[in-house]
């Protein structure tokens, strides 16, 4: 097609901007992109063009060309430029150092002015010091800035690394629908009205859970895909409405051949897209041993604290806020500091004001063995000489230990001490020093407890019990464990699995001790059920999330640096505004009548 057609007409670009190095100087160079900045010394005029790489500094002299002088002096951030030049060498005071590009210089001959633009709201660098809904409301320029280009660079590596290595492994990419029906992953499904069918609505799928079940019952054997997943549920720096998983199963697997596969892509994942290198086996933990000694299931092993269970120490105790919650059928449980000299006293207030505002304790009892070895703490008076002799043994308390202690509901007590572990750990440095700490958490109970007694799944009901567990559904199906299995990276769930319930019969009772009667199991999951009916091989898979993979590699803190058009803590993007009102003759086709319609704001 003849050059002039079109708007960049002969400007080519011949380089991106981040290939601009010594090795072309005096070489005639094509850069094009945007401008990041524009100084002007006396007659000369310095841009500095940024394209999707890199910056690099364009030189304009009124004796080169002055027409393109003329232009670059009204050239504003962000205008977006096409230049021809030559490259040249800087003189050796002006080499910048924090540019890759900073030994050289464009020395310009043309210039073309490809679009104007409206000032940014904040400044185009690698640290935007403006609040997150600034920066989301303006995603357009918060993505420009170098932070995110790196983050979205690395979540493609990922991608294409997990690809290859699922696609040599055999693993075929196999798409399920998005408009479909309800799968239990614990969260809130989004619904979509359906105009054909009024009155009904699809489920927008929490995971592709059920499907790639239903693909190994059809002899696909091994199936993945890249999977969007929508969860109405909370928001959290961890946690989005809509969000990826890496999605895998197998069929004719154990445990074992699942866990392998993991790994591999786990490293291979780390290694290609950030370079790091993960030390395999990953190690592995029980949920008894994590919950116990960690008071979470996805422990960060590299913290040097652990939890000490005391709940026998006070089951006859005279304490009675102790005694009391152990009678309840809680816990009583301790995490020792030792040599916790710099904790001050206001400091363990704050905590104690902490965990009571933000994770609903009932207090923070502690004690601290001072210098002549006395115990100086709230409960001391409290405790008769054998409970402070088994306290001493269990934690191995010594001058300058610090002992924290919470008696409440097992899941309250392991939260409030689990969190104090980390904070706590990070603070006084007691870390081991690796940068990366992958394992495996196995052994998970297949059920949980809810609030009013009733049984309740602890993943999702699909999760096949140990072959040797499975008598106990009859009769003790608390102590059933299930096969399930998390790989945990540095504290971070980063993706769970299991094997499923290939035996309708073993999935049946498992429906039924969840509290579905027949009807209502028949009529959810009818399908899957007469699925495995059909002759479903043994199967089980894992699924990653993929987001929080790619916010551990960036070493960034929230999802929303990774994802390139995220939604706020309420569930809103910023940025196109949604979720929006929408017409009544919409809603009035899809057979819907709102009880209640949002006024605008
Ligand atoms: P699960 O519900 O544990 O398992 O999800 C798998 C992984 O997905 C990530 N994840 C999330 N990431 C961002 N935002 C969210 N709201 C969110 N929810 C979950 C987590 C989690 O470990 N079908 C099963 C997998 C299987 O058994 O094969 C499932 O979805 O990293
Ligand atoms: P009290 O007798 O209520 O004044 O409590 C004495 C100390 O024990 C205070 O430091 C409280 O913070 C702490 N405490 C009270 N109840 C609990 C509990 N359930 N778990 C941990 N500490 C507690």
């Amino acid at each position: 097609m003849g050059q002039g057609l079109d708007s960049l007409g002969s400007l080519r670009r011949s380089h991106a901007s981040g290939e601009i190095s010594a090795e072309l100087v005096g070489r005639e160079v094509v850069v094009a992109g945007w401008v990041q900045r524009r100084r002007d010394h006396g007659g000369v005029i310095f841009v500095d063009l940024r394209d999707r790489q890199e910056v690099v500094q364009v030189v304009f002299r009124p004796d080169a060309n002055p027409q393109a002088h003329e232009r670059a002096g009204e050239l504003r951030s962000e205008y977006v430029i096409a230049v021809r030049g030559e490259v040249q060498r800087r003189s050796e005071e002006t080499i910048n150092d924090k540019l890759l590009t900073g030994a050289v210089e464009i020395e310009a001959t043309e210039l073309r002015v490809l679009n104007h633009a409206t000032p940014p709201p904040f400044a185009i660098e690698e640290d935007a010091e403006v609040d997150e809904s600034t920066r989301l409301e303006h995603r357009i320029h918060d993505l420009r800035r170098p932070p995110l280009q790196r983050s979205l660079r690395l979540r493609h590596r990922l991608y294409q690394a997990v690809r290859h290595a699922l696609s040599d492994l055999d693993f075929l990419e196999i798409e399920t629908p998005m408009l479909t029906k309800s799968t239990p992953e614990g969260a809130r499904d989004f619904l979509v009205p359906s105009r054909l069918q009024p009155g009904s609505f699809y489920a927008l799928p929490q995971s592709p859970q059920i499907m790639k079940q239903l693909l190994m019952v059809s002899g696909f054997d091994r199936y993945f895909q890249i999977a969007r997943c929508f969860r109405d549920e909370d928001q959290r720096a961890d946690r989005q409405l809509e969000f990826t998983q890496i999605d895998l199963e197998m069929a004719f697997v154990g445990m074992e051949d699942v866990m392998e596969v993991l790994e591999t892509v786990t490293c291979d994942g780390a290694l290609q897209a950030a370079g790091v290198e993960l030390e395999r086996p990953f190690p592995r933990m029980t949920f008894a041993e994590a919950m116990g000694r960690y008071g979470c299931d996805r422990p960060d092993t590299r913290i040097q604290l652990w939890l000490e269970d005391l709940t026998d120490v006070f089951r006859e105790s005279g304490f009675r806020a102790f005694q009391s919650a152990v009678e309840a059928g809680g816990i009583v449980k301790c995490l020792p500091i030792h040599d916790a000299g710099d904790l001050s006293r206001s400091e363990i207030d704050r905590l104690e004001s902490l965990v009571r505002k933000e994770l609903g304790a009932k207090g923070l009892a502690w004690i601290r063995v001072t210098a002549d070895g006395t115990w100086q703490s709230p409960i001391v008076k409290f405790l008769s000489e054998s409970e402070k002799e088994q306290i001493a043994e269990r934690t191995q308390a010594r001058v300058g230990s610090l002992l924290f202690f919470q008696a409440d509901r097992a899941d309250r007590a392991n939260a409030i001490l689990s969190r104090l572990r980390i904070d706590l750990g990070w603070k006084l440095g007691r870390v081991d020093g690796r940068p990366w700490d992958a394992l495996f958490v196995v052994e998970f109970p297949l059920f949980d407890r809810t609030e009013d007694g009733g049984l309740t799944y602890m993943h999702q009901p699909f999760v096949a019990p140990l072959e040797e567990d499975i008598p106990l559904l009859d009769g003790e199906p608390e102590k059933v464990r299930g096969t399930h299995y998390d790989v945990i990276l540095n504290g971070v769930e980063l993706g769970s699995g299991s094997l499923r319930n290939h035996r309708s019969d073993v999935q049946r009772r498992i429906l039924e001790l969840l509290g579905y009667g027949r009807d209502e199991a028949q009529a959810r999951f009818g399908f899957l059920l007469e699925g495995l009916d059909t002759g479903a091989p043994p199967h089980g898979g894992f699924a990653f999330g993929f987001d929080r993979w790619c916010m551990l590699l960036a070493g960034v803190d929230n999802l929303r640096d990774v994802i390139a058009f995220p939604k706020t803590q309420r569930g809103q993007d910023l940025l196109m505004a949604a979720p929006s009102l929408v017409a009544s003759e919409q809603l009035e086709e899809l057979s819907i009548r709102p009880v209640r319609r949002r006024t605008e704001d």
